[in-house]
């Protein structure tokens, strides 16, 4: 036999449609004939409606009420109650609007009668939370509780569906948390069941017509039991943690209730499996978590917080806040696992019942810490901050994903092979890489440090170290089939003055799409070089137009893109390496404009700039060379920068210094 206590909050409650009319009365029943009419601005025909059936009784009006009660807002609001010599406030709106009649009501007794057009549920509480000078104090008093409250369901059915659905969900957080709370008991479990069961009705019926007066009666009436309970019962991990997105991270009230409230159940569940069992039986289904996810997919909510601007970055400290001081939730609070569940909010996973229980006592994040302890007595600064982040990526992932056994295993077997199929001229290491837009963000990263110059582009797996030193006006196909191509480049600085004597190496695949190194059968290398620009830092030479080619897919690189379903092709592209002394190194390629896979590049490898003109001609080609048919002219101006400018990155290959034997 249960034993417990429960206050009840001695309240007077009108339910009912068209109830709105009865407001006079109501203000004459607590005895009052000078009535301030306070209104939420969006409210404000509402209030227009209101003060018409007040009549003689409306001595004033002010819609000024503000989110979070500030106290000046309040001040200025009793200025008017004390010209108007009003005894009785009466408040229409959300939650803003309420708290200002409260905070009215605790400053001068006056009598409050409040018609919500939300589902806030604050009008059945005692509690009033005020800001100054951005510090939230909440207080909790008798004389804080409205004396009457008006619930109209023909009112409520203005209340637009988004908004509808975030309000009941944030009711529906109050009845949630009621039922695992240490004050919970029969009286407040009946109202909180029955708040659950009519919020949850009525948000399914909601789509098919929102100004249903059946389903607004569900909500109405399910917000107030929520009220009821948040006004009986402490409210734990949930609320606290919404006070948080809402007070630190400017998140909207009721959208970020929406959006947590299933993380926390999930967070709650072991710990509360009683009170889940309950809301689950409420809502017919297995799993209480999920359902009201699903719940809310259903309706349209919002489901993750970054949708909102948070960054991921702030999860941490929002985890830390969540932590700093204890109080009353069923599963303990530790700060790996309120990090886990808000990672999941941030994102918008689906709670999952079958994942690991994020509040178990299983320490996660010690293990991490200790692993990141390892790294403190580098000498490497930088390379111990990178491996720290790096193992607290990595083990985020394994936590995330909940990450089994087998599947960790498959990977260990991809980066194994990856690493066995590796060779001086087949690098799978640098191919995953490029598949992944890693090179291409480690190159966009290195580019956005150096504007002033032609863009980098990804180096690839095929370039050779020490590619033949060639004499300019050289064809670099040697009589290989294709499209005659005349490239003619100059390389110049950031001011455009010729660079001379720059080592320009060039590679490019054959008409079929390969590499020389791709093709053992050949003798040398044919289709690269080592050129020198020229006094006027020029450089022109003969090759083919390049064509689009598969990157390798008989490795496991190749596996991965047949099973995401992605193709392997890499834009038709002409490779350049650029060095010079006193200068930055160069790497980067130049696309054909019109190529095929130019908006779809396998490795992410395009960026506009260097998508450029390979230009039809016929005739006699510059050089006086005759050519039969057609042939293309490449022409184009590489801006290199000098080094004084640039340094903080080491180049990835060869220093310009070090290349002498270029003619
Ligand atoms: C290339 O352009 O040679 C290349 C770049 C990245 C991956 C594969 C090939
Ligand atoms: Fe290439």
């Amino acid at each position: 036999m249960p034993s417990f206590s429960y206050t009840a909050h001695p309240a007077r409650v009108v339910f009912g449609t068209g109830t709105f009319d009865q407001v006079r009365a109501e203000a004459e029943r607590l005895g009052h004939h000078r009535v301030l009419v306070l209104a939420d601005p969006h409210v404000g025909d509402v209030a227009d409606r209101v003060e018409k059936v007040l009549g003689p009784l409306a001595a004033a009006r002010f819609d000024g009420a503000a989110m979070h009660t500030p106290v000046d807002v309040t001040e200025r609001a009793l200025e008017v109650l004390r010209q108007a010599q009003a005894d009785c406030v009466v408040a229409v709106g959300g939650g803003s609007t309420t708290g200002l009649a409260k905070a009215l009501a605790a400053r001068t007794g006056v009598d409050q009668v409040i018609l919500p057009t939300t589902y806030a549920g604050s009008e059945v509480t005692p509690v009033l939370g005020e800001t100054e000078n951005g510090v939230k104090t909440t207080r909790s008093s008798p004389d804080i509780l409205p004396e009457t409250v008006i619930y109209d369901v023909e009112l409520s059915r203005r209340l637009p569906v988004p908004l509808t659905v975030t309000s009941a969900v944030n009711a529906m957080a109050h009845a949630v948390e009621a039922l695992y709370s240490p004050d919970a008991n029969p009286v407040v479990d009946g109202m909180a069941l029955e708040a659950i069961g009519r919020l949850a009705r009525g948000l399914r019926r909601l789509a098919a017509d929102p100004a249903d007066l059946d389903t607004r009666s569900d909500l109405l009436h399910g917000a107030w039991l929520a009220g009821m309970c948040l006004g009986v019962a402490g409210m734990g991990l949930h609320h606290k943690l919404c006070h948080t997105l809402g007070g630190s991270f400017d998140l909207p009230h009721s959208p970020a209730h929406t959006v947590v409230l299933p993380h926390v159940m999930a967070y709650n569940a072991a710990a509360a499996p009683e009170a889940m069992r309950r809301i689950a039986d409420v809502l017919g289904a297995a799993d209480a978590p999920t359902a009201v996810f699903d719940l809310i997919v259903e309706c349209g909510g919002p489901t993750a917080l970054r949708r909102f601007g948070m960054r991921e970055v702030d999860l941490v400290r929002a985890a830390d806040l969540a932590v700093a001081t204890p109080y009353p939730n069923p599963a303990a609070l530790t700060h790996e696992g309120i990090l886990g569940l808000l990672r999941h909010a941030w994102h918008g996973d689906r709670p999952d019942p079958a994942a690991v229980d994020l509040a178990a006592p299983l320490s996660i994040h010690r293990l991490t810490e200790q692993v990141v302890a390892t790294f403190t007595g580098a000498a490497d600064t930088r390379l111990r901050d990178l491996l720290s982040d790096l193992v607290r990526r990595l083990h985020g992932f394994a936590v995330d994903n909940a990450l089994t056994q087998a599947e960790w295993a498959r990977g260990v077997d991809f980066l194994t092979r990856t690493g066995q199929i590796s060779t001086p001229t087949r690098q799978e290491v640098v191919l995953l890489s490029d598949t992944l837009g890693l090179s291409s963000v480690v190159d966009v990263l290195t580019n956005s440090r150096t504007p002033d110059t032609t863009p980098s582009a990804v180096l690839g797996p095929f370039y050779v170290e020490g590619p033949p030193a060639l004499a300019q006006d050289t064809d670099v196909s040697q009589g290989l089939p294709g499209i005659p191509l005349y490239v003619d480049v100059t390389v110049t600085d950031t001011d455009d003055r010729p660079v001379a004597g720059a080592v320009v190496d060039i590679w490019q695949s054959n008409d079929d799409g390969f590499y020389d190194v791709q093709l053992p059968d050949l003798d040398g290398p044919v289709l690269r070089g080592r050129f020198r620009t020229d006094p006027h830092g020029r450089l022109r030479f003969w090759s083919i137009l390049p064509s689009e080619y598969p990157i390798p897919t008989d490795g496991p690189v190749g596996q991965m893109l047949a099973a995401t379903g992605r193709h392997p092709y890499r834009a038709p592209h002409l490779h350049f390496l650029i060095s010079a002394e006193g200068y930055q190194q160069l790497i980067t390629q130049l696309f054909v404009r019109g190529g095929s896979y130019i908006d779809s590049d396998a490795v992410f490898g395009v960026k506009d700039d260097l998508v450029v003109d390979f230009v039809p001609r016929t005739g006699p080609a510059p050089d006086g060379r005759k050519r039969d048919g057609g042939w293309r002219e490449l022409r184009y101006a590489f801006r290199i920068a000098q080094q004084s400018t640039f340094s903080p990155i080491s180049p990835m290959t060869t220093p310009a210094t070090a290349l002498k034997e270029a003619p």
